[in-house]
């Protein structure tokens, strides 16, 4: 049944549906008719919905500056897991990963030329040189915030120091492209562009998502793609731009052992930035600064 004007909208704001959602809806017809891929209603997050996520986003991120005081030579992966589940847990959220179709522990850690979804363990140390991902994704009330930040140990060299420097840079482009009425090609023709410009590789088969009810909901967010091309951007998406970036010319394989982490097929180094945004009225909110 076709929502009234007078009725109230459908995203909960206790506003009618004229005054709210009406008018997002018609312009989004009118790309839908011209072939665009559009996004459905459960993509784009209510008022409320934003609300949770925004907090879940400042938990996520007091964690990261937590792990970012903290993380040092020495240390062992496990030890990050350990400050991360217990801070989170303190501060009365959950960590999504723990259970996570299977995964062991409350965080990925990702060293050198491990490109994402490395398992914390008691026997793996950080060394000076080393550069590590650190990967947190937080439930809080029910909603989810996903971020990730590159740590250099002490003094690296200097083609880690670019590479971490040309994937953040990477991903603070491709937010000018978060804006309504863009779309998700936007981001991957940016990403690409410039990963490309460096001399280095972006995955294509493993990048963002949709988040916020759920750890990944549609869309898939692509590092790859060309303007004007993938879904229409509008008010209320919420979703991660997470490039991998390897410093070498081949993707990747995934561990035989435990089914999860992704290396460099040649041993390049790997760096990855994740940032959890919301297309807002007039450009993008970073939900995990
Ligand atoms: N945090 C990762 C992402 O950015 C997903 C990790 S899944 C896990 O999407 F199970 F390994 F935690
Ligand atoms: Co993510
Ligand atoms: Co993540």
């Amino acid at each position: 049944m076709r929502l009234g004007r007078n009725d109230p909208c459908w995203c909960n704001s206790g506003k009618k549906y004229k005054q709210c959602h009406a008018a997002m809806d018609e312009k989004i017809a009118q790309y839908k008719a011209k072939g665009a891929k559009v996004p459905s209603h459960k993509i784009i997050k209510t008022p409320a919905q934003i609300e949770g996520i925004r907090k879940a986003g400042v938990l996520n991120t007091e964690i990261l500056n937590m792990v970012e005081e903290k993380i040092c030579a020495g240390m062992s992966t496990d030890d990050i897991n350990t400050l991360v589940h217990e801070f989170t847990v303190s501060h009365g959220g959950t960590p999504a990963p723990l259970g996570y179709c299977g995964f062991p522990k409350s965080v990925c850690t990702s060293i050198n030329n491990v490109v994402c979804h490395g398992i914390p363990s008691p026997d793996e140390f950080l060394k000076e040189g080393d550069i590590v991902n650190v990967d947190v994704t937080t439930i809080l009330d029910g909603y989810y915030a996903d971020a990730s930040r590159m740590f250099c140990i002490g003094e690296v060299s200097p083609e880690a120091k670019k590479l971490v420097q040309v994937t953040k840079e990477s991903v603070d482009l491709a937010l000018k492209e978060v804006k309504p009425w863009g779309f998700l090609g936007d981001i991957g023709y940016v990403i690409s562009q410039y990963i490309y410009a460096n001399g280095y590789t972006v995955l294509r088969d493993i990048g963002g998502h949709g988040v916020g009810n759920d750890f990944h909901e549609d869309p898939y967010v692509c590092h790859i793609g060309e303007r004007g091309k993938g879904m229409l951007l509008v008010p209320g998406m919420v979703f991660t731009i997470e490039p991998m970036v390897n410093a070498g010319k081949e993707p990747f394989f995934e561990d035989e052992a435990n089914g999860w982490t992704i290396y460099t097929k040649d041993g390049s180094l790997s760096a990855q930035w994740e940032y959890t945004v919301l297309v807002t009225e007039d450009g993008a909110e970073v939900i995990t600064h």
